[in-house]
């Protein structure tokens, strides 16, 4: 399993807020490399499909309208360590309890509308990229 991909999403939140630029600002200067990339808008079984691990927690009714309520960025990124790196850039899930310069700390407004998403794994980054982006389409 490949440890230089992560895969990333701009939340709906960041993109009605007019913060894409800012945030793949910072994502380039943290020195990823964007391999993919496109906006898109996922629909309800989508997001229960991709965020199907949390099914039975009490907000996944409210994480599926917030996830399909506008368009996201989605993006595939390379760099070395991309996984672990990605999710020290971004911060912790809770803005409130991010460090400083973190994305999330900057862009977040709370637990449940936290701006970007992170894979947790080489394995997750693998299966989430597949599933926004055919082959032809990541570089
Ligand atoms: P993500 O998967 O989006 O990168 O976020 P994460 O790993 O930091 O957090 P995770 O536990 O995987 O939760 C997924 C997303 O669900 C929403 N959430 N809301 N209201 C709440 O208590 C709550 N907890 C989680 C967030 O949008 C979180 O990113
Ligand atoms: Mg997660």
């Amino acid at each position: 399993m490949r440890t230089d991909r992560t895969f990333t999403m701009l939340k709906p939140d960041s993109v009605e807020k007019g913060h894409i630029g800012a945030i793949l600002e910072k994502i380039n200067a943290a020195g990823f490399k964007i391999v993919a990339m496109k906006l898109t808008q996922m629909t309800v079984d989508d997001a229960k499909e991709f965020y199907a691990i949390h099914k039975e927690r009490p907000f996944f009714g409210e994480l599926v309208e917030y996830m399909t309520r506008g368009p996201i960025v989605a993006a595939i990124l390379e760099k070395d360590n991309a996984v672990e790196d990605f999710r020290t850039l971004i911060g912790a899930t809770n803005p409130e309890e991010a460090a400083e310069g973190t994305i999330r700390k900057l862009y977040a407004a709370s637990i449940g509308e936290n701006a970007v998403h992170g894979s947790d794994s080489d394995e997750n980054a693998a299966i989430e990229g597949a599933f926004h982006f055919a082959g032809r389409d990541t570089f």
